[in-house]
């Protein structure tokens, strides 16, 4: 029977590199986004549209689950919302937008996880990743954020933190079905920053290995995760951050 991994944000960046390998692997991808796919561009993967927010969408998407003859082997937990005003500084952040990123990151989640379970549980077997970053691990190096209009929000870091807490309740929970739950938590990626040269500058010069992730580097650790090479691997959060952590 073939193997799907259901990608949210699969047509991001990160979700894009996502399917890219585990499309090489063998795996069916199912891409949820709430943005259709640009007419011009090839994508990678099955496409089902879906706003992880809303409840009609998430019936839906279950409704496709359960009319596919595939193993549920994975879910990748990677959409993220940057609306309007998210870069800004907390005294002038709305209570919509801090609203909207911790409903799609840690609402969003909790309805996907909430619906592939039961199938998970079902098979004996599942690898559920969450895309976290270091911003949920420590707090923003606020002094590369100068000059440039944005700053890395504290609903970001809140979020990231819940998702990343959340992978250890759910391997607790859920690990005698043998389904596994891990974090993954990217750097800066140099192929989907919106703060331009100057401040990849700045950024990596702030890291050990001084440079940027490519969003491959990332793909590698999910490809791994998902696989049966990372089978005695739980509830842990992967830094993929160039070293950014360390000091
Ligand atoms: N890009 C980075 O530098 C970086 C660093 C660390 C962590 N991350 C995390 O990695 C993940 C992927 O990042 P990316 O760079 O691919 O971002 P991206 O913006 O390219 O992709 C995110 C995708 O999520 C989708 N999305 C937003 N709201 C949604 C909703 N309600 N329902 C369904 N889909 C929705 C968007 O349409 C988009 O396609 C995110 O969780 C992000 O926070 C990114």
């Amino acid at each position: 029977m073939k193997k799907l991994v259901i990608i949210s944000g699969g047509l991001g960046v990160l979700g894009q590199a996502f399917a890219t390998v585990l499309q090489e692997d063998g795996y069916g991808i199912l891409n949820l986004d709430v943005v259709e796919p640009p007419p011009d561009k090839k994508i990678i993967g099955d496409y089902l549209q879906c706003n992880i927010i809303d409840e009609q969408y998430i019936k839906k998407f279950n409704d496709y689950l359960a009319s596919m003859d595939m193993e549920i082997h994975g879910l990748i937990n990677s959409a993220s919302s940057q609306p309007e005003g998210f870069g800004n500084e907390l005294e002038d952040y709305s209570a919509d937008s801090f609203k909207d990123v911790l409903e799609v990151n840690l609402v969003g989640s909790f309805y996907l996880t909430k619906t592939v379970i039961p199938y998970m549980k079902k098979q004996k077997f599942g690898s559920i990743i969450s895309i976290g970053s270091i911003q949920g691990v420590v707090a923003p190096t606020f002094e590369i954020y100068e000059g440039m209009n944005i700053t890395s929000p504290l609903v970001y870091s809140v979020a990231k933190a819940g998702m990343i807490h959340s992978c250890k309740w759910i391997a607790a929970k859920y690990g005698r079905w043998n389904i596994r739950c891990n974090a993954v938590s990217p750097g800066g990626l140099e192929d989907s920053q919106h703060g331009g040269d100057v401040f990849n500058k700045i950024y990596s010069s702030r890291t050990p290995l001084g440079r940027m992730a490519q969003s491959n580097e990332i793909a590698e650790v999910v490809r791994f995760l998902i696989s049966d090479r990372s089978k005695y691997i739980t509830g842990q959060n992967i830094l993929v951050d160039g070293g950014w952590t360390v000091w």
